[in-house]
This record gives structure tokens, C-alpha cells and sequence, in this order.
């Protein structure tokens, strides 16, 4: 199926998604018919010599100008390093301006293809072709791009949305299932900002999403795909609602830079979700029973809950520090109000403050003191 994702206040930037199966095989077809292109495919290590090369084989067949560029896969090469050897390695190729970049991959693949194809000869086009369940359901909506540096995740970056998104469900098929799990993270998530009933279907079918039941998955990927897409299409540039998006993120992402990546980003931000609807309901934002229903789902699907030991609470707050949503040293939160619906509006905000105290508190259950 094809889904449009508009984007409100500049209709030209709007593109689709194209969701099913056998889709990577229909792609050089697509491409050789769309207007006269080169392509710098760009993929991570593991995804290129899996499904790269044989992408750029049919392209090839198809008469589409393309070749693969790989970088070492793992979070750890979402950095500036690789933004620019990708860089490079389209200069010394002479990619020009007639030049699309095509990002084959999971959302590492996904997040600094774009900050390329944003920057490169000021902004090229792009295509994105997730192969990860994060990616397809998350990473490739809404155009965030950028890296992580030493100070914490996607600190450097741009909005720059894709012409295409085409996720090929085939693909989940070879996923690691650590992988697919943290990806059901962000299902999750979904669920909670905004569809009670989407959490009980992903509740209930926990045993066909883990069997990899395509029929399953595609429903997954298609309801978050709608949830994230409404979301984005009325705030671009996350100027309010989109915030909402964060829920389990700054929690999260502080966890996952502290860890040094050894955390899968999903995996991280179940934590962060964890410890974000403790802190809801701690401060009255949430309904009783909040917390406990969010830590259920996870744990159905094997995701932890508790930042892992040896994550001291002045490192996990130092790190926050870098969010950006906080605001003169103030960590803000978007937090759910119950499961299905997040706390604000357009004249409250969509984010709170948290008294350090609290997040003291709530860290430092599942991480040690220094
Ligand atoms: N831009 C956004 O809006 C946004 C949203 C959510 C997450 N993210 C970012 O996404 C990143 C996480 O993405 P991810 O979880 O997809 O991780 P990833 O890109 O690192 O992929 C996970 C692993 O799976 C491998 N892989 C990918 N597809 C495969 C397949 N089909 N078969 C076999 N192996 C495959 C990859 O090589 C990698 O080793 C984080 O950096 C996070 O910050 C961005
Ligand atoms: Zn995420």
C-alpha cells in the first residue's frame, strides 16, 4: 500500500511511503522510469553486502546510474567521521547535483544518509529504503537526519525530508531478533502517545510478531506509520506537538549514550519510557496504573526496564543537560497523561519541567548513586 505523508505547511515537501512485500525487487523499475538520476546508494556493512549489492545489480540491469558506499555498521558510526568519508567518497565519485542518495538500511543507515544528502553540494535529493522494524515504523518518517557526537545523540543535524520512503517488509525476515524487539519499542511508544487499542492489538499479538508473521508486521508497521505521520505532518520542525514523539527519549537517549551504544537505541528508549511513566505518574500527570501498564507491554515484548548497573544518576543528568528540549539547565519532559493520550496542548506546551529531586529519585532506583 502507498500512504502520503503530507506535510502541512510546505505541500511540496510531502512524499510517499510505499509498505509491502517484494518492494526491494519492484525498485530498479521505479527508479529507472522516475526523471534521469545517479545514485550513491549508501548502506552500512551488514545491509550492503546483503541486500546492497544485488539493489545495484538490478539497477545496473535496469540502466540506473548507481553504486554502493558502505560504512562500518553500529551506532557507534552515527558520527561526523562517517558523515564525512561519505561525503568524500561522493566528491572523489563526481556525484553532481543530478546526483539522488538512496539509503538502504536500518535508522543509523537512515539518520546520516540524510545529513548527507542534506548537505551535500547544499542538498540533494533522497530516498529512503529502511530494512530495519525501527526504521520502517519511525526513523524514516518526518526527515530528522544528523549524528551523535561525544555530548550526546543527534546533536548536529538537519530536517530534511525524503522524496520516497519504501519499506519492504521482506526484509524483517533477516533482522536479528534483538533487533526486531527494540523496534517494537517504538511501536510501543506509539501506542502510548496516542492509540490505547494499538497497544492491545500489539499485546495480543506478541506471539505472530515475534514469529515474523508478515501479514502482522505489515499491520504494525502501517498503524505506526499513520500515528507518526499525523504527528509530523502539522509540525515540521517540531515547534509543539511533535514533541510528543520524545516520549521515553530524553530518559532514553541519556541511557543509551551513557551505556557507550551498548544498548540498542530501542532497547534504551523502553527504559526511558520505563522510567519517563514512573515520573508521570509521580507528578499527577498520569493515571494510577499508567506506569505499570507502559512496563507490561514492555516486558512482553523482553525489553528492559531499568538503566543497566554501573549508569551513575550524575552522568544520566549531565547528559540530559545536552537534550534539546531542556531550557536553562530545566530537563522537560513529554509525558502521558494516560496510555493513548500525552499531557498538553497547544497553550500549556507539550513538554513539563521535572524538579531535579524527582528525576534523582526515579534515576536512581534503577542506577547507582555516585
Ligand atoms: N530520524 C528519526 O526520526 C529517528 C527515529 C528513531 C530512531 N532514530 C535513530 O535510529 C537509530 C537506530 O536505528 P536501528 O535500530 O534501525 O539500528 P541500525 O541502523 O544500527 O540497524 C540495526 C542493525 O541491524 C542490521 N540490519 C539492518 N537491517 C537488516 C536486515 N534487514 N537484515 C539483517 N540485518 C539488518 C544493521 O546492519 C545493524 O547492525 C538510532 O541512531 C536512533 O537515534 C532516528
Ligand atoms: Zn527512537
Amino acid at each position: 500500500m502507498t500512504f502520503r505523508v503530507p506535510i502541512v505547511e510546505r505541500r511540496d515537501a510531502s512524499y510517499d511511503i510505499r509498505i509491502g512485500r517484494g518492494l526491494l525487487g519492484e525498485l530498479p523499475a521505479w527508479l529507472a522510469a522516475g526523471p534521469e538520476a545517479r545514485y550513491a546508494v549508501i548502506s552500512d556493512s551488514h545491509v550492503g553486502k546483503r541486500y546492497g549489492e544485488k539493489l545495484v545489480a538490478e539497477l545496473h540491469r535496469a540502466g540506473v546510474r548507481a553504486e554502493l558506499i558502505t560504512f562500518p555498521a553500529g551506532e557507534w558510526n552515527k558520527s561526523r567521521e562517517t558523515w564525512s568519508a561519505l561525503s568524500d567518497r561522493m566528491l572523489a565519485a563526481r556525484f553532481g547535483r543530478d546526483s539522488v542518495v538512496l539509503a538502504l538500511g536500518g535508522g543509523v543507515v537512515g539518520d546520516v544518509a540524510g545529513f548527507v544528502a542534506a548537505t551535500y553540494l547544499r542538498g540533494i535529493p533522497w530516498v529512503q529504503v529502511p530494512t530495519t522494524l525501527l526504521a520502517m515504523i519511525d526513523s524514516s518518517i518526518g526527515g530528522k537526519t544528523g549524528v551523535d557526537v561525544v555530548q550526546g545523540k543527534n546533536l548536529l543535524g538537519a530536517f530534511y525530508q525524503p522524496r520516497l520512503v519504501v519499506a519492504d517488509l521482506e526484509a524483517l525476515t533477516t533482522l536479528p531478533g534483538p533487533q526486531l524487539l527494540a523496534g517494537m519499542a517504538e511501536a510501543i511508544k506509539h501506542g502510548v502517545i496516542a492509540d490505547a487499542g494499538y497497544c492491545d492489538v500489539l499485546e495480543r499479538e506478541h506471539p505472530a510478531i515475534v514469529a515474523r508473521d508478515l501479514a502482522v508486521l505489515e499491520r504494525v508497521v502501517v498503524r505506526s506509520v499513520e500515528i507518526k505521520a499525523e504527528v509530523v505532518s502539522a509540525d515540521e520542525r517540531e515547534a509543539g506537538r511533535r514533541a510528543v514523539l520524545n516520549f521515553g527519549h530524553t530518559v532514553g537517549h541519556a541511557v543509551e549514550a551513557t551505556s557507550a551504544y551498548a544498548l540498542l537505541h530501542g532497547e534504551a528508549v523502553a527504559i526511558g519510557m520505563a522510567l519517563e511513566a514512573r515520573i508521570a505518574e509521580r507528578s499527577g500527570i498520569a493515571e494510577a496504573g499508567t506506569a505499570a501498564r507502559v512496563a507490561a507491554l514492555l516486558e512482553r515484548f523482553g525489553l528492559p526496564l531499568e538503566a543497566p548497573e554501573g549508569a551513575s544518576v550524575d552522568d544520566l543528568l549531565g547528559s540530559m543537560g545536552h537534550d534539546k528540549k531542556a531550557r536553562a539547565g530545566q530537563v522537560y519532559l513529554a509525558l502521558p497523561r494516560r496510555v493513548g493520550a500525552m499531557h498538553g496542548d497547544a497553550q500549556l506546551g507539550w513538554t513539563v519541567p521535572i524538579p531535579e529531586d524527582l528525576l534523582r529519585e526515579i534515576l536512581g532506583a534503577g542506577a547507582a548513586a555516585t
